[in-house]
């Protein structure tokens, strides 16, 4: 009698839905608490975890290049602006033909992978807006918010140039990019490659 005035109070779905929803307070509760997720840097990700952000990261790169208008089909891109913004902006941590990432790239979780094969794993519309947007989570910027649109275009075209250029080339539209100022910066923490000389550098 009693058990079956339960039931009807509490028919199964409603159990169902309130055992769910205390599973996941506990879940939530421990994983504010710090006992179960390591949000340390030098701690690896499981495999399993690793895997399904990645994921997640290329599924939403691809909806949002899908959907988004992209400023930069019609205009012309420049390799020479993307080369020099390339430098400033990314080098320290992608690299490029000839340039070492900076060594405490090393010790970021995910560290910035090498760009040389980027272009035959993104179509031009997926790296803009991996650019454009960045990574959340990562330590990839959102670069459109502090360049312009045509930068970012500039920049993807020389993405997308890179595995064609060698060091030499690099060195060069690095150089030819440089403003001719004596105490012009650098990109910070980059390794300049071996084959960039000081020809026209003050010293
Ligand atoms: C502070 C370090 C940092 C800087 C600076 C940086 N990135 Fe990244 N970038 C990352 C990290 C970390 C990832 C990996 C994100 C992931 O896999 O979740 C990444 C991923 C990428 C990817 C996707 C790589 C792939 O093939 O999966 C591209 C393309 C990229 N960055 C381009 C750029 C460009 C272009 C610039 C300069 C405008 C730049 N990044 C500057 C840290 C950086």
């Amino acid at each position: 009698m009693r058990s079956s005035l339960l039931r009807r109070l509490f028919p199964g779905w409603l159990l169902g839905m309130f055992t769910a929803a205390l599973l996941a307070g506990v879940f939530g509760a421990l994983l504010l608490s710090g006992l179960i997720f390591d949000t340390s840097a030098s701690s690896q990700h499981s495999k399993t975890f690793a895997w399904a952000i990645h994921l997640t990261m290329i599924h939403s790169v691809r909806e949002r290049a899908g959907r988004q208008e992209r400023p930069d089909a019609a205009r012309h891109a420049s390799l020479l602006n993307g080369a020099a913004a390339y430098a400033r902006d990314c080098v320290a941590c992608h690299g490029g033909p000839g340039a070492a990432r900076a060594p405490w790239v090393s010790a970021m979780l995910p560290t910035p992978p090498y760009l040389l094969d980027s272009s035959s794993r993104w179509s031009r519309a997926e790296l803009y807006r991996l650019v454009h947007d960045g990574v959340k989570m990562s330590g990839m910027p959102a670069w459109g918010e502090i360049e312009p649109d045509q930068t970012i275009s500039d920049i993807v075209s020389f993405v997308q140039q890179m595995p064609k250029l060698s060091p030499t080339e690099f060195a060069r539209l690095r150089q030819q990019a440089r403003p001719a100022t004596p105490d012009s910066p650098t990109a910070i923490g980059a390794q300049e490659p071996s084959t960039f000389s000081s020809a026209s550098s003050p010293s």
